[in-house]
């Protein structure tokens, strides 16, 4: 055996990470997710040591048999599920996904439009991050705090008014569908781009529920394959129209992507297939159990976003907590009492109040997947109302926490 300190190091960490994480917490985090242990088996490969640059049988080296066939495969498992004719798995995360779109469809100067970060937007689809990066001029898309989605009565007249480029619909806090319909039909005489970032809402859109781009008008979807889809981290890109594929494959490589990751591909095409078979319970239970918890904070007293409208259709909760000491500190006592949470920005906030902003976002997308069920949510609501409300030591707390998270193991809606 060899003994080496900083082996050692490693070696406790990465199995103390596993236990606290997968055995301890409640994790709450809207954007993350588990594999199922099949796909995880299917992660460690040759594949993580390779280059595949360019397209399937089209690639710069030798070696590349087994990679394009599983791409290939990838591929088809992405396009089936999300019935695209065209999908493109090479972008190791979404914020790539999204430059790369920008970069392939639009030049320096176009208008676009997305929502702004208290609303919902993720940054790479605003000034200081991707869309910026691009040098797009970006307008806000007005948004309706009452529907909580975006305000048509105002957005019309600026897209017929502005014609963009490209208008990027999606959010990081997204709690109803966003009326790409209504948008498609604005657009049916302007060379406008109907980009759908579905990156937290995959899972739900793969599982019939939240709504459907594609089918209702999105020129493209795209999104991270790690949140609501619960496979390895990374991004998929889907489209029906050819031209708008090359362009993007021209924005992926060579324009952002050179080695893409390959390990992330054999869990994915997995993953695709478990939702293939399980995707519809999935995702109904995931949306029935936000429903449930966001009730159940309700009742307790806490203000929950969306109260007169029936508070979400995704798996996503936000809570405004600017009564209760604002969003960090709540996070930092949930997190003492292993309740894994996030502040976040919300509508009414100011962008710059982003380090300790009024809100927590919750997504029960992960617990759903280790078997929470919607009465099990009234007990986590218990754990919120004894931290937040009752002020009660986190550690006591925890100490039930980990007593009921021990319960929920084993990973459904899996091959598992
Ligand atoms: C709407 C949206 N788009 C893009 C991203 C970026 O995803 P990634 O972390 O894979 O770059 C996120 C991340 O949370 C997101 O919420």
């Amino acid at each position: 055996m060899v003994n080496n300190e900083i082996l050692d190091k490693v070696e406790r960490c990465v199995q103390n990470q596993n236990t606290w994480r997968e055995t301890k917490t409640i994790n709450l985090i809207a954007s993350e997710n588990h594999i199922s242990r099949t796909a995880e088996k299917f992660s460690i490969s040759d594949f993580s040591h390779r280059y595949a640059e360019g397209l399937v049988n089209q690639r710069e080296y030798q070696g590349q048999k087994y990679q394009d066939e599983i791409e290939e495969i990838a591929i088809t498992s992405v396009k089936n599920l999300f019935r695209s004719k065209y999908a493109d798995v090479r972008c190791p995360t979404a914020t790539i996904a999204n430059i790369s779109i920008y970069y392939g469809l639009c030049k320096s100067g176009n208008i676009m439009f997305s929502l702004s970060v208290p609303n919902g937007a993720h940054i790479s689809m605003r000034k200081f991050g991707g869309a910026g990066l691009r040098g797009l001029k970006i307008y806000d898309i007005p948004f309706d705090f009452d529907n909580y989605t975006i305000d048509m009565d105002l957005f019309g007249n600026l897209i017929l008014g502005l014609k963009p480029r490209i208008i990027t619909l999606g959010a990081s806090v997204f709690l109803f569908p966003h009326p790409v319909q209504e948008i498609k039909k604005i657009c049916e005489d302007l060379e406008t781009i109907i980009h759908y970032d579905g990156s937290h809402v995959l899972g739900l859109i793969a599982g019939g529920e939240f709504q459907d781009p594609l089918r209702e008008g999105a020129d493209i979807l795209m999104g991270s394959t790690h949140k609501t889809f619960p496979g390895p981290q990374g991004a998929i890109i889907c489209t029906n129209n050819r031209e708008i594929l090359s362009h993007v494959e021209k924005g992926i490589f060579p324009g952002t992507v050179s080695n893409h990751h390959l390990h992330r591909l054999p869990p994915l095409a997995i993953t695709c297939e478990e939702m293939v078979e399980f995707g519809e319970e999935y995702a109904q239970q995931i949306v029935k159990n936000a429903k449930a918890f966001a009730r159940y904070l309700y009742l307790k007293g806490f203000d929950v976003i969306g109260k007169k409208i029936g508070y979400t259709k995704s798996h996503q909760i936000v809570i405004n907590l600017s009564e209760h000491g604002k969003g960090l500190k709540n996070a930092i006592s949930l997190e003492h009492a292993d309740i894994i949470t996030n502040k976040n920005l919300i509508h009414g906030d100011e962008v710059n109040s982003v380090k300790d902003p009024s809100g927590l976002r919750l997504g029960v997308q992960e617990m759903t997947r280790f078997g929470m069920k919607e009465e099990d949510f009234g007990v986590v609501a218990d754990f919120f109302e004894r931290v937040i409300i009752n002020d009660e030591s986190p550690s006591r707390v925890r100490e039930d926490v980990n007593e009921f998270r021990s319960k929920y193991l084993k990973i459904f809606y899996s091959f598992d």
